[in-house]
């Protein structure tokens, strides 16, 4: 039996993947460690925490003492650190927490790990670990900074490799609005205190491997969407928007792209890396699935429109009438600082060398995210009700 020591749980995608493996796997343990943020929410994993197979403990990524406690009372076979500041807006106001949280945090995970799974030394003085263990950072593909919008109408996409094709099976509209991707030879060039954060946490992910010889992998993936995503983030931001009747906040032109995956298909990605990925390697995880911002506010729009006329019963969730969930909701806004322009990866390494597939296509993904948004308005409410409205006042009150 695994035992996983699984940080941020309690937030958007930790949550959406101790929810994956307590699915997937019977013989499994879950240690989950959340400081509980504005971010992380009990409400999320409530069902979770009754499993007799998971234990909570809240508190600190950056707090040794609690986390080597932790490592002295569980035997911890897997760290998965999903715990981060994780909004680029939030870093602009606020850097230096990011730091703290994002690198001295990965930091401190990694030195109580390494005490607690040494064994001795080897015979060029490196030290040995227990068989078995890994520490995976869950990092992004905004460490590398922003590739260049080439193309203002898409073009379609070719993907010449056969095998690799398979990752977009099934699909019908497959385009790129860029001839680059992020590659694991990509530079490493962030841009934001957010991105740069993280980029530092992966730096020294590198440094406890090359110079400890730890066994880690990194993961870095493109923009999630789907359930339990907080809606300070665009695509759940916009439909509690549309359904509360609000202006649709876009920055700039609203031509700035993202390459968008499912959650549940990240999850996956990390079980496969967990299990197969090869100790000291680099996982870009994307689905090429690149679009606008201002097309993904319009199909949303468009989605949650045609829900309302096709089940009548979700009215009861609108805070408006169906006539105004239309196109006049969206707003131009002023543009984010420093705004990266494209985000688009290539996950050829992954699918090659673990076979790795996203399964949801983002037709049906945006859809089931939107009816999950519609069925679970109390989860939203619950957050929209606390800390949120002074954010949204904050950063929205002026633009
Ligand atoms: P989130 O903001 O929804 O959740 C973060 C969680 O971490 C929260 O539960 C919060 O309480 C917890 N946390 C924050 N600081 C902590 C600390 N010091 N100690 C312990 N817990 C702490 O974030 P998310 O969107 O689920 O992202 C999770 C991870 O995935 C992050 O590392 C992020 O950089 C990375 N990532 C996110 C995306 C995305 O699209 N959201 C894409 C690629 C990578
Ligand atoms: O690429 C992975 C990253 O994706 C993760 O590492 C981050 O944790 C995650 O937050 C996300 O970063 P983005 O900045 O891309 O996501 P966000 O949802 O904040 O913004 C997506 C795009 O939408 C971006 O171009 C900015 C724009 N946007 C965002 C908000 C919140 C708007 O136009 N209006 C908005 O109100």
């Amino acid at each position: 039996m695994k035992t996983y020591l699984v940080t941020g749980a309690a937030g958007f995608i930790g949550a959406n993947f101790v929810k994956y493996m307590l699915k997937k796997y019977d013989d499994i343990a879950i240690v989950i460690l959340d400081k509980l943020t504005y971010a992380g929410n009990l409400g999320t994993i409530k069902e979770e925490l009754k499993d007799s197979r998971v234990e909570f403990v809240r508190g600190d990524i950056a707090n040794a003492e609690l986390v080597s406690n932790i490592f002295a009372r569980r035997e911890i076979d897997y760290v998965v650190n999903f715990a981060a500041e994780s909004h680029v807006d939030r870093s602009i106001t606020n850097p230096q927490l990011f730091l703290q949280t994002n690198i001295l945090g990965t930091q401190n995970m990694l030195e109580c790990a390494k005490k607690a799974w040494t064994t001795g030394k080897d015979d060029k003085g490196y030290p040995t670990y227990l068989p078995g263990k890994k520490f995976l950072q869950v990092s992004t593909d905004e460490v590398y900074g922003s590739l260049t919008k080439d193309f203002d109408v898409p073009q379609p996409l070719h993907i010449e490799d056969e095998n690799v094709r398979r990752v977009v099976k099934g699909r019908t509209k497959i385009q790129t609005y860029g001839r680059t991707f992020f590659t694991g030879e990509t530079p490493l060039d962030p841009r934001s205190p957010y991105s740069s954060s993280k980029t530092g946490a992966d730096l020294i992910v590198r440094a406890y491997h090359e110079t400890y010889k730890m066994p880690v992998n990194i993961t870095r993936c493109s923009n999630n969407y789907g359930p339990y995503h907080f809606p300070e983030k665009l695509i759940p931001l916009i439909i509690k928007n549309i359904l509360e009747g609000r202006k649709l906040p876009v920055y700039g032109k609203g031509d700035n792209v993202r390459d968008w995956l499912y959650v549940e298909d990240h999850a996956k990605a990390i079980d496969m890396v967990l299990a197969g990925g090869r100790v000291g390697e680099i996982y870009n995880i994307g689905g090429f699935n690149e679009e606008q911002n201002i097309n993904i506010v319009k199909l949303t729009i468009d989605t949650i429109a045609r829900l309302m006329q096709e089940e009548p019963r979700y009215r009861s969730v609108l805070k408006t009438s169906v006539e105004n969930i239309n196109y006049d909701l969206i707003t131009y806004v002023s543009d984010r600082l420093g705004h990266d322009m494209r985000y688009a990866i290539d996950p050829t390494k992954i699918h090659r060398e673990l076979g790795w597939l996203p399964e949801t296509k983002f037709a049906d993904g945006i859809q089931k995210t939107i009816r999950w948004y519609l069925d679970n308005r109390a989860w939203w409410e619950t957050i929209i009700s606390g800390e949120y409205r002074d954010y949204y006042e904050k950063m929205y009150g002026n633009r």
